[in-house]
C-alpha cells in the first residue's frame, strides 16, 4: 500500500505523543490530514504543524469518548472529502498504569478506559466506514486499499498477561484487539484493511522517559508497516517493526 503519499488521513489524539508524531510525519506527504484532539486551543505543537501545512492539515475538535462528537466529526469530514484512505485510532488513556492492581480496580476507571481505548476506536471505525469504503473504491484501479490502524498495546496480549498491573488498560486493549478482528471481518469484503498495531515502548507522557523508542522511531516503523499493508494483513496484531504479536 503506497498510499501515504497524497492520502486522506484522520488521526485521533493528534496533539501530543505518538499521535502528534504521526501528524508531523504525515503532514508533508499526505494530501489531506484531519488531526483531531480534545482541545485544539491548547494544542500549540499541533497548531505549529498546521500553520506550516495550511493546505493539508485541518485541526478538528474530537473527544473519542463522545459518540455524538464522533458522528458529528464524520459528517464534517464527509462534507470536505469524498473518501478517506487511512484512519489512525491512536487516542488512549492508561487508567492508572502500573498502580492499577487487582485490589484497586474500580468501576469508573474501568468504564472510562474501555470507553476511550476500545469503544472509541470501534465507533470511529463504524462512523468512518463509508468514507473508507470509498477510499478503497477509488484506489481499486491501483490495487490499493483504505486502512484502519488501531494503536493497541502488547499489554493487551492475553497470551503474555502475567503481572498484577495495568488492569483496566490491559483489558481495554484486549477488547480493542477483539474489535480489530471484528472490524476486519465486517470490512474485508469491501476491501478495507483493519489492523492492531503496537507502537513499542515509546517516550511519551504515557510511556515515560525510560522508554526504548523515540516517537520518531516508533512512527517511522509504523508508517512503514502501514505502507506495506495488503488485504492479506487484515485482522493481524503487529509490532511497530512488522513482526506478528501473540493474541
Ligand atoms: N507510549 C507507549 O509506550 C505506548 C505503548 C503501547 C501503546 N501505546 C498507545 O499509543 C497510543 C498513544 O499513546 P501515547 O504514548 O502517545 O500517550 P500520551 O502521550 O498519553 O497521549 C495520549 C493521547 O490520547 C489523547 N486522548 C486521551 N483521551 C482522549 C479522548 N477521550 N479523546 C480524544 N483524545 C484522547 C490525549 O489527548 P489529551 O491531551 O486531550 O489528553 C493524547 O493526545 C495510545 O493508544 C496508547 O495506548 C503507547
Amino acid at each position: 500500500m503506497s498510499f501515504l503519499q497524497n492520502s486522506r488521513v484522520l488521526i485521533t489524539g493528534a496533539n501530543r505523543g505518538i499521535g502528534l508524531e504521526w501528524t508531523r510525519q504525515l503532514a508533508g506527504p499526505a494530501g489531506r490530514l484531519f488531526a483531531t484532539c480534545r482541545r485544539p486551543d491548547e494544542a500549540d505543537q499541533l497548531q505549529e504543524i498546521a500553520d506550516s501545512h495550511p493546505d493539508t492539515v485541518d485541526i478538528l475538535p474530537l473527544d473519542v469518548a463522545e459518540p455524538d462528537a464522533i458522528q458529528a466529526t464524520a459528517e464534517q469530514v464527509n462534507g470536505q472529502v469524498d473518501a478517506l484512505d487511512l484512519l489512525v485510532n491512536n487516542a488512549g488513556i492508561n487508567g492508572g498504569g502500573k498502580q492499577d492492581r487487582f485490589e484497586g480496580i474500580d468501576q469508573k476507571t474501568m468504564t472510562d478506559v474501555f470507553q476511550v481505548n476500545a469503544a472509541g476506536p470501534h465507533l470511529m471505525t463504524k462512523a468512518f466506514a463509508d468514507l473508507l469504503r470509498a477510499g478503497t473504491a477509488e484506489q481499486g484501479a491501483t490495487d490499493g486499499h483504505a486502512a484502519v490502524v488501531n494503536i493497541t498495546s502488547q499489554l493487551g496480549s492475553i497470551a503474555n498477561a502475567q503481572s498484577d498491573t495495568w488492569h483496566s488498560y490491559r483489558a481495554s486493549k484486549a477488547a480493542l484487539n477483539m474489535c480489530v478482528r471484528l472490524q476486519a471481518a465486517a470490512l474485508r469484503d469491501d476491501g478495507v484493511v483493519a489492523v492492531a498495531l503496537h507502537p513499542g515502548w515509546v517516550q511519551t507522557d504515557m510511556g515515560g522517559s525510560e522508554a526504548r523508542l523515540s516517537p520518531e522511531e516508533s512512527v517511522e516503523g509504523m508508517m512503514e508497516v502501514t505502507r506495506n499493508l495488503s488485504l492479506d494483513d487484515t485482522g493481524r496484531f503487529l509490532n511497530h517493526d512488522g513482526d506478528e504479536l501473540p493474541w
